[in-house]
């Protein structure tokens, strides 16, 4: 329930940065709906996740140990990783985009019990956003804009609609 309730807030908040940075008077309001319900798929997740991990010490534990060693941002494992680091990259871009991400995702999963502590999803979220490591070691290259670009955009809105990425 607590990798739904992230995963789900990640999917939202995508969508809210997607929803600001298209900036199109029918694909925003398109957008808008998908956030009102992708909030509420949040909101049911999480609220799940708080009853079991109120009752069980060891819910706390295991789902404390499955988000550490496990967790990937949503669509890794079903879209090629290059994919998926694009849109976080471009969607959370830069230091702006990972302190909107910790806002917005990670410091709402920390009010869940055992969970104060949380900060592998930022980490995750970050070494994609900020950097990544390239094919050899130590050659560390961008991945994606410091800020959204309308080209960054428009990658995005494609991958979201299903056309193949290039
Ligand atoms: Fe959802």
């Amino acid at each position: 329930m607590v990798w739904g309730a992230i995963n789900e807030m990640t999917t939202l908040q995508g969508y809210r940065r997607l929803e600001h940075a298209a900036r199109h008077p029918l694909l925003s309001k398109l957008l808008h709906a998908i956030v009102r319900e992708e909030s509420a798929h949040a909101n049911f997740y999480f609220q799940i996740a708080r009853l079991r991990m109120t009752r069980s010490e060891f819910a706390q534990g295991l789902a404390r140990f499955a988000v550490k060693r496990f967790w990937t941002p949503v669509g890794q494992g079903a879209k090629p990783s290059v994919e998926t680091d694009y849109l976080i990259a471009t969607l959370f871009a830069g230091r702006e985009g990972v302190a909107v991400f910790d806002r917005t995702v990670s410091h709402k999963i920390r009010r869940l019990p055992g969970f104060a502590f949380e900060k592998t999803i930022t980490e995750r979220v970050s070494r994609i956003s900020l950097m990544v490591e390239g094919p050899v070691a130590g050659d560390r290259r961008r991945i994606g804009p410091k800020t959204p670009t309308r080209h960054g955009i428009n990658k995005v809105l494609r991958y979201a609609s299903g056309i193949p990425f290039n």
